[in-house]
């Protein structure tokens, strides 16, 4: 079985270097050709955790290779996997003309049968309109094409642990021979049988479920998971606002919450909201299919309107604290969207820095991974490797990205250094009791917070 991917964005990375190690042979494309340079000459263009070694194995041992040319991909493979990027239109909707291009170019350039598998997020019914145009764009071409749809829940950060350890596998399917086809590809993944490049000497024992349905359940299912984390994230948010008033601590509350296993403690944790590339995009494509289909989504609406507050409620907390924040230095730990990640797409510290940045504060900034493309946004911020540095001087400091290094930080040197010692931590990383101990004015969102009790500051 011969497989190409088609679109060298995460997915697509991901998916494909991850089936090459686990046994089969792999053609990447995208129509980016210097995406594909850069790739062939053996660089990776995202930061995710395991995948150099993965990728670094399979091109090496000739079980992955990337082509600039992407009908010499679909004329070599069997199985094609879609994965290109499906962004949110001006309205909201998921842009498909990505999809509708490729599913052009694999009807015309296909000369055997071809199992076309969606592996993008898609909205529902997604595989019913890709059918028809590769009917349509085949034309009387002859080439026969089974479509199937096989979502991916990978997490940036994660990704590669992800994908060769899953919860679940699930395809989308119409015919029986399809579903063989699927369960074969995948028989390495829910069997275990492949080089692990995260788990020495062993891998966690669970095998994922291989769950087989219809293709727009599987579709559903993709934008229903995503969007249940999101309105998770919100109602820890909104419990924390409530602990805010009412005085309790959050992290306990969803501790106790998250214990009843009908609920789980996963997806629980409040502070600035989510971002990064699928949950806001896949949350807003989700309430416009169901625009479409009659229904209103408010549930999804509500998570939305909530979560796009969390910034705001930072805010309001700065400004209680600093009281005017014109020309005040305040330094930012983390800018990614979430830790391990270099991806600052949707990040809402990108958010919070431009609302900084409109009140006159003079904001220094520091992300492990992220930096390079936070200037792209923010070219004339000052940036630097080092926490203290953007510390230093400062009349606050920001957590606003949940990195380890920043809890390993010298607090005590921090304290020391800073012109106030003010945090407030928009993802409660820290402990309150620490930062007390230390002298800190300290915030969080749904904790008590501390006032400084250190003299002579
Ligand atoms: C998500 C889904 O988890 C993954 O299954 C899907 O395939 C792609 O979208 P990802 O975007 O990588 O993955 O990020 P995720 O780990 O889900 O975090 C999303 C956002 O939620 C981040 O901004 C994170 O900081 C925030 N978050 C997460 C919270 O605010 N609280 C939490 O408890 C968990």
């Amino acid at each position: 079985m011969r497989l190409a991917v088609i679109g060298c964005g995460y997915v697509g990375l991901v998916s494909g270097s991850c089936l090459a190690e686990a046994g089969h042979e792999v053609i990447a494309t995208d129509n980016d050709g210097a995406r594909i340079a850069t790739l062939q000459a053996g660089k990776i263009p995202i930061y995710e955790p395991n995948l150099d070694k993965v990728l670094d194995r399979v091109v090496r041992e000739r079980r992955l290779r990337f082509t600039a040319d992407c009908t010499e991909a679909v004329r070599e493979a069997d199985v094609i996997f879609i994965c290109v990027g499906t962004p949110p239109t001006e309205s909201g909707e998921a842009d498909l003309s990505a999809i509708d291009s490729v599913a052009r170019m694999i009807a015309q350039e296909s000369r055997t049968p071809k199992l076309v598998i969606e592996k993008s997020t898609v909205p529902a019914q997604t595989g019913e309109e890709l059918k028809r145009a590769l009917q349509v764009y085949a034309k009387n071409s002859g080439a026969r094409f089974r479509v199937a749809s096989n979502p991916e829940f990978l997490r940036e950060g994660t990704a590669v642990d992800d994908f060769f350890h899953p919860d679940r596998v699930v395809i989308g399917v119409e015919e029986k021979e399809t579903e063989q086809e699927l369960r074969e590809l995948y028989r390495p993944i829910l069997e275990g049988r492949f080089r692990c490049p995260v788990h020495k000497p062993s891998c966690p024992a669970a095998a994922p479920e291989f769950v087989v349905t219809t293709i727009a359940s599987a579709e559903l299912i993709k934008h229903a998971s995503n969007s249940f984390l999101g309105l998770k994230i919100s109602y820890a948010n909104v419990l924390a606002d409530l602990c805010e008033r009412l005085g309790g601590n959050v992290d306990e509350v969803t501790r106790a919450v998250g214990l009843d296993p009908r609920i789980g403690g996963q997806f629980l944790k409040a502070g600035l909201g989510f971002g990064g590339y699928c949950l806001p995009k896949d949350i807003q494509a989700f309430i416009k299919l169901a625009d479409r289909a009659g229904i209103d989504f408010g549930l999804l609406k509500e998570a939305e309107r909530i979560n796009k507050q969390r910034v705001d409620r930072l805010i309001e907390k700065v400004k209680k604290a600093l009281w005017v924040m014109k020309g005040k230095q305040i330094g930012i730990l983390g800018i990614a969207f979430k830790p391990n990640t270099d991806d600052i797409r949707l990040a809402p510290a990108i958010e919070v820095i431009r609302r900084l940045l409109a009140e006159g504060a003079n904001v220094r900034a520091t992300d492990p991974e992220a930096m390079e493309r936070a200037r792209a946004v923010f070219p004339n911020l000052i940036y630097s490797a080092d926490p203290l540095d953007v510390a230093r001087g400062a009349d606050a400091l920001l957590v606003l990205t949940e990195w380890e290094q920043f809890r390993k930080l010298d607090w005590k040197r921090i304290h020391d250094e800073m012109a106030r010692p003010l945090v407030l931590d928009a993802r409660n990383m820290l402990h309150p009791a620490m930062m007390r101990e230390l002298g800190f004015e300290y915030m969080s969102f749904g904790r008590p917070d501390t006032v400084a009790v250190m003299a002579g500051h």
